[in-house]
């Protein structure tokens, strides 16, 4: 089997690097072990005159990574444009926060025909093609417009939101018919598979029979795989961590006052502002937790130029301030923010130094750091974790303390009490959680979801060429050599 996996973001296999998203960071050790081929945005752009789309090829483990230079006069509006300007907003149910142009999704199936286009030259007969998350989501059929008939499955690494919400994306019929020239869909959560059958009946009329739906493109099968970590090796991580300069000092400057820590992308999907709402309310609440327990909150920025982004930024920087200005000491700051990023063996370290680890996603498809923070718990005095019930994560990590991210009142509750549980439910709690993870891994996540796509009988079916995306590419302003656009 040759397998190529493809995503926007790639790691480039050096895990002390600073990630800022789950899907490279999950899928860098996968490759490394499987011998895939994993191919994505190199972050670069170029014009039509330099045909070659790929920048560089590195030897990732047993595996490789290729990089493609996507094309400059459409990658502003495949990225910030139509994959996260509407896409990422509705698929986080954010409706109010679209703003797309018709530009834009042409940019956007631009760009998937450009990467099916650059696939080509890894396609052999024995080749698997997993495709993943919400950037590609026309990828499969680019890839069967071009004649491919090898197996070709998608990973949904976000959620799928309840149907109304879809609907206010401009194009969505098209993108959902499009999808339907993958062979395998997996999702994270049985909510997202069931919303997106409710679509496809909806919007296409097409009904779904035993997870199998068929269409004018054959069919596809639409399955769940929650994605999991290495709890063994991030626990690993975690306990040699101690000694890394960043988590020493972060120790030692604690003073035996007790750490929350929240690690996430600078994202309003994350509920960032409702979680510092709620420590101000904790601490408003149970003045006692003055100097008693302090936030360390890392929020590393993330697609800055979008609007939506900066103003989240500038309202985290106010609200940060406001509530260290209120509640703080000459000796004490309550929130520690920090807008920068930090490599997995760090963060492990981290978690583990941190007696509550809170993780409030407004929607989150599954959060990997509620994962990680359990798995750098010490299993003899382990943390809490205060988890949405909104994110992906809380279907498994059942036993951790369950929140609703919008009740700020019963969020400051519940933390409270995070700090004073007593040691054998933590340990109770954590054992559960940990006996989950251990039991769903990165490793098997990926194996199923390949066997899944071997297993199915896909490769005889009649495509009939979608509404392609207009034609002609490639023309536009050049970046400089090593300008990054993201
Ligand atoms: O599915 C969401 C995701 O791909 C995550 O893996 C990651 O958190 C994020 O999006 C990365 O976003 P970006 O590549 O835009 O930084």
């Amino acid at each position: 089997m040759n397998l190529v996996v493809v995503s926007n973001r790639v790691a480039r296999g050096k895990a002390n690097e600073p990630m800022t998203g789950g899907l490279a960071a999950a899928l860098l050790p996968v490759v490394e072990n499987s011998g895939a081929v994993w191919v994505g945005s190199s972050g670069r752009v170029r014009d039509g005159a330099q045909r070659e789309p790929i920048a560089q090829i590195e030897q990732l483990g047993k595996g490789a990574v290729t990089l493609l230079d996507l094309p400059a006069a459409h990658y502003a509006g495949y990225y910030e444009g139509f994959a996260n300007s509407a896409l990422w907003p509705a698929l986080h149910s954010r409706s109010d926060l679209i703003s797309v142009s018709h530009d834009d999704y042409r940019s956007y199936r631009e760009v998937n025909g450009f990467v099916a286009r650059a696939l080509l030259r890894f396609h052999k007969p024995d080749t698997l093609f997993w495709i993943q998350d919400y950037h590609f989501l026309s990828l499969g059929a680019e890839l069967r417009a071009l004649g491919i008939k090898s197996p070709i499955g998608f990973f949904l690494h976000t959620p799928w939101p309840a149907r109304s919400v879809i609907d206010s994306v401009p194009n969505h019929r098209d993108l959902v018919t499009a999808m339907l020239a993958y062979d395998l869909i997996g999702f994270q959560t049985e909510d997202d598979r069931e919303n997106f059958i409710a679509c496809l009946r909806a919007d296409l009329g097409l009904q779904v029979r035993d997870g199998i739906v068929k269409s004018r493109h054959g069919r596809t099968r639409l399955d769940v795989f929650p994605i999991g970590i290495d709890a063994e090796k991030f626990a690993a991580a975690a306990a040699k961590a101690a000694s890394h300069p960043d988590v020493s000092r972060l120790r030692r400057s604690l003073h035996g006052e007790k750490l929350a820590i929240g690690v996430d992308r600078l994202d309003y999907s994350k509920g960032l502002v409702n979680r510092i709402n709620a420590f101000d309310r904790m601490w408003t609440m149970h003045p006692t937790l003055l100097r008693a327990v302090s936030l360390l909150q890392i929020a590393t920025p993330s697609r800055e130029s979008i609007e939506a982004y900066g103003n989240l930024q500038s309202e985290m920087a106010r609200l940060v301030s406001d509530v260290n200005g209120r509640h703080g000491e000459v000796d004490w700051t309550p929130i520690r923010y920090l807008n920068k990023g930090y490599g997995q063996g760090v963060l492990a370290g981290l978690y583990r130094s941190a007696q509550v680890g809170v993780v409030t996603p407004l929607h989150d498809g599954m959060n990997l750091v509620a994962k990680e923070y359990v798995a750098a718990q010490s299993a003899v005095d382990p943390g809490v974790l205060v988890l949405s019930k909104f994110a992906g994560a809380a279907n498994e990590l059942d036993t951790a303390l369950l929140v609703n991210p919008h009740d700020i009142d019963g969020m400051a509750r519940t933390i409270a009490m995070a700090l004073s549980m007593p040691l054998n439910e933590r340990r109770m709690r954590h054992e559960v959680m940990m006996t989950k993870l251990r039991g769903r891994s990165i490793q098997q996540w990926f194996a199923d979801f390949v066997e899944a796509l071997q297993d199915g009988d896909a490769a005889e079916v009649e495509i009939e060429p979608l509404p392609a995306a207009p034609a002609g590419l490639l023309s536009g302003r050049m970046l400089s050599p090593g300008q990054r656009y993201h």
